[in-house]
């Protein structure tokens, strides 16, 4: 559905154009002022010019809003919904208002559920699953829930770097309890094909210190976990997919609440997509600590020959 709808950017310079990129990507430019049919849906206004002083869209000011926008590449962006009334009321709703100032990005995370198309090999609610996108959103970092976390701890980053150690522990010291290479499965009709636990620790609740899985326990550690529920690699074949699903029982989600999931993809990322229900695809190229059992997420693979693996470690903090 689209909307006429007149945006107005006022500046030091003036200004005759922008450019709307919509949530696939696609751009088109627009004349500034001017009436325009635009999509009823969020888009990514950007302008060259960087010394933006106000925006207004129908002729209403988004006045303190515009600390929404950022800059990038020497470029201003801001996204913006031509329902004025649904963007003000959205961004009210996520952002304190006295948080509209020059660290609004420090103080949340933010992420942006665009649409994505996986391609034909999965099942069609996966597909369309992923094909849904919801646009931008901003998480208060003090509040919860929030999606993933991202771990800037070099420490941990270079754990990453020692990973062979730890898979050979779990290949040969682990307690697999029966579930090595164990398919998941959710329900009678859907299953997680593709994906294996390739290795596995304890499956319940585990005292370890920081000797524990060759070392890697002082790390865990140094996360915040007091104990351990699971430590394992998750492999997932090509053309894998995790079906739609949050983690964990009515115990463990209670229990476990939060972000309590420690996941590190390390091999193969490329091509893999691990998407949020109104969040988006996650960050594949830092270690994060995601809060699985409240988000709703799917996993894919559109490898059509690599097998992604990733470190996952699950415990109460
Ligand atoms: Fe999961």
């Amino acid at each position: 559905m689209k909307k006429r709808t007149k945006i107005n950017i006022f500046s030091e310079n003036p200004i005759d154009n922008f450019v709307l990129e919509d949530l696939y990507g696609n751009e088109k430019i627009l004349k500034n002022n001017t009436n325009v049919s635009i999509d009823l849906s969020w888009q990514l206004l950007i302008i060259t010019n960087p010394d933006v002083r106000e925006i207004t869209i129908d002729g209403c000011q988004l006045g303190k809003f515009i600390n929404t926008g950022y800059y990038e590449n020497n470029k201003f962006k801001i996204w913006i919904h031509p329902n004025i009334g649904y963007m003000i009321s959205t961004l009210m709703d996520q952002i304190d208002l006295g948080d509209l100032n020059s660290k609004l990005y420090e103080k949340y995370l933010f992420t942006v559920d665009r649409p994505i198309d996986i391609g034909r090999e999965f099942p069609v609610h996966i597909q369309g699953f992923f094909a849904h996108g919801s646009g931008p959103k901003w998480w208060n970092k003090e509040k919860r829930p929030i999606p993933y976390i991202v771990i800037d701890d070099p420490e941990i980053k270079e754990m990453m770097d020692k990973i062979e150690v730890l898979e050979k522990h779990l290949d040969t010291e682990a307690d697999l309890s029966g579930k090595k290479n164990q398919t998941l499965q959710y329900n009678d009709q859907w299953r997680a094909e593709g994906w294996k636990m390739e290795s596995y620790s304890n499956a319940t609740e585990k005292e370890f210190n920081a000797d524990s899985f060759s070392g890697f326990g002082k790390h865990f550690q140094k996360l915040g976990f007091k104990k351990l529920y699971q430590v394992y690699t998750a492999y997932l074949g090509p053309l894998g997919y995790i079906n739609l699903h949050t983690d964990g029982n009515k115990f463990r989600k209670k229990e476990n609440a939060g972000n309590t999931r420690l996941y590190c993809s390390y091999s193969n990322t490329d091509a893999v997509y691990f998407k949020m229900l109104g969040v988006g695809l996650l960050p594949m190229n830092t270690p994060i600590l995601i809060d699985a059992g409240r988000f709703l997420h799917s996993v894919v693979n559109l490898s059509k020959t690599n097998t992604r693996k990733s470190l996952v470690v699950t415990g109460i903090f």
